[in-house]
């Protein structure tokens, strides 16, 4: 088959994956934050009454889609099986398998362009996947010890241990992968934590008290109680995630020099928000919560502010010389326009990335203040670096832009 035929059909698996992830968390996410919202705002029934009699330990009333509702929970079990039980795993399930897919399509099939900066690290590509793949293994292997370790025991401690192990395997990432697959992989490492989570810990547990019942014995409420520990875990890991999941569309802070360290802050963020609305379900409001949240985002908002770029006099003086504009025509189309052109010759890329053409004149000054921000003031561009642009070359697109761009 054609080279360009086989990289639209990429694009297509791309696609599809994509949308299907988005579907599937959606479903995840939302079920998820539903029930974590109904078992922080439920409330005992009264002492005495028919339902606690039959054994609920709360409940509540809900108005939703012209329809009252009345959910229920029974600690530990209801003293019968009821003879429909509905699961929530396959949402999970979809969510991990097609991010994992994801992970192939935009990033081991490209591992070249999308995976390597050899500013970074002069990896292969097989060196650059064995990491992603082994950041997956490594990091929901040693969570699950430290879960089933003393430290379980202790929640507030584990939290914090666990932060600052993402943040490590954050900081060597970013050591070694483009910040975009380094963020990316922390990414899938938490989410792999938390389909692990449910598929390891959750549904065993829930099955082992289903089973219990069905043998007409009490079940044990440790299954319960580790069931809970992890989906507690899972909330919390939500919200950075779903940053994670979005950072790619921010170069500002993946291809910052401490871009480790902008997520730091990010995730902390997240969790400091995850845990306002935690409270509030329970109906304590604590605006210090996410106020320390955005206080977190406004300081690396500050901290990654583009500064104006130091730039070697020479190149400086050379592009306001010559005019600049001829020679910047030729430093995109010799780092550029292998990607960013209606027909790339770059492999692995069929599309112009992004929409963005930079092969006539007119494209180029339509796209200027583009090009700038990812080529001279991100420094994301080109991506990984594969077209080995170099600083000088950088200065002359800023010093041209900055003249006004003409
Ligand atoms: C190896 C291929 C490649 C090369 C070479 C490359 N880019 Fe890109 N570019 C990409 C990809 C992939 C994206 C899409 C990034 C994303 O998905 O967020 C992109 C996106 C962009 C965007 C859009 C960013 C946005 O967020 O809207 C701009 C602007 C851009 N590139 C400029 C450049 C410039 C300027 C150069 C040369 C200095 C360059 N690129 C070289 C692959 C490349």
């Amino acid at each position: 088959m054609e080279a360009f035929l086989l990289t639209y059909g990429v694009e297509w698996l791309n696609l599809l994956g994509r949308w299907l992830h988005l579907i599937t968390g959606i479903a995840w996410i939302g079920a998820s934050f539903y029930f974590v919202w109904l078992d922080n705002s439920i409330k005992p029934p009264a002492p005495g009454s028919e339902l606690a009699g039959k054994g609920v330990s709360g409940e509540l009333w809900a108005v939703h889609g012209g329809g009252f509702y009345n959910p229920q929970k029974y600690l530990i079990a209801p003293k019968e099986l009821p003879q429909e039980l509905h699961w929530f795993k396959w949402e999970a399930y979809a969510t991990w398998l097609s991010g994992f897919a994801l992970l192939f399509i935009v990033y081991y099939f490209n591992a070249s362009a999308m995976m390597i900066d050899k500013s970074v690290a002069d990896l292969s590509s097989w060196q650059a996947i064995g990491i992603g793949l082994g950041t997956l293994v490594v990091g929901w292997t040693v969570y699950d010890l430290l879960c089933r370790s003393p430290l379980g025991e202790r929640e507030g401690l584990l939290g914090i241990v666990m932060y600052i192990l993402i943040v490590a395997a954050a900081f060597a990432l970013s050591k070694l992968l483009s910040g975009r697959a380094a963020y990316i992989h922390v990414g899938a490492m938490i989410g792999t934590m938390m389909v692990g989570n449910v598929l390891m810990v959750i549904i065993p547990g829930q099955r082992k008290l289903v089973e219990a019942m069905r043998a007409g014995r009490q079940p044990d409420a440790i299954h319960g109680r580790r069931a809970k520990q992890r989906s507690v875990h899972n909330n919390y890991f939500t919200l950075p995630v779903l940053f994670i999941m979005i950072s790619n569309h921010y170069a500002m802070t993946y291809s910052h020099s401490y871009n480790w360290a902008v997520l730091a802050a990010i995730m902390a963020a997240g969790v400091l928000i995850r845990h306002f609305f935690n409270l509030k379900h329970k109906g304590r409001i604590a605006w210090g919560y996410p106020a320390a949240g955005m206080a977190l985002l406004l300081a690396v908002a500050i901290a990654i502010a583009p500064r104006p770029a130091a730039r070697p006099q020479a190149a400086a003086n050379g592009a306001a010389n010559d005019a600049g504009f001829a020679r910047v025509q030729t430093i995109i189309a010799q780092r550029c326009v292998s990607c960013h052109s209606a027909q790339p010759t770059q492999p692995g890329f069929a599309t112009a990335p992004a929409g963005v053409m930079l092969d006539t004149p007119a494209l180029l000054r339509q796209h200027a203040a583009k090009v700038y921000q990812q080529a001279v003031q991100l420094k994301a561009m080109p991506i990984g670096n594969l077209t080995q642009i170099t600083d000088e070359e950088r200065a002359i697109i800023g010093a041209w832009y900055e003249a006004g761009a003409k």
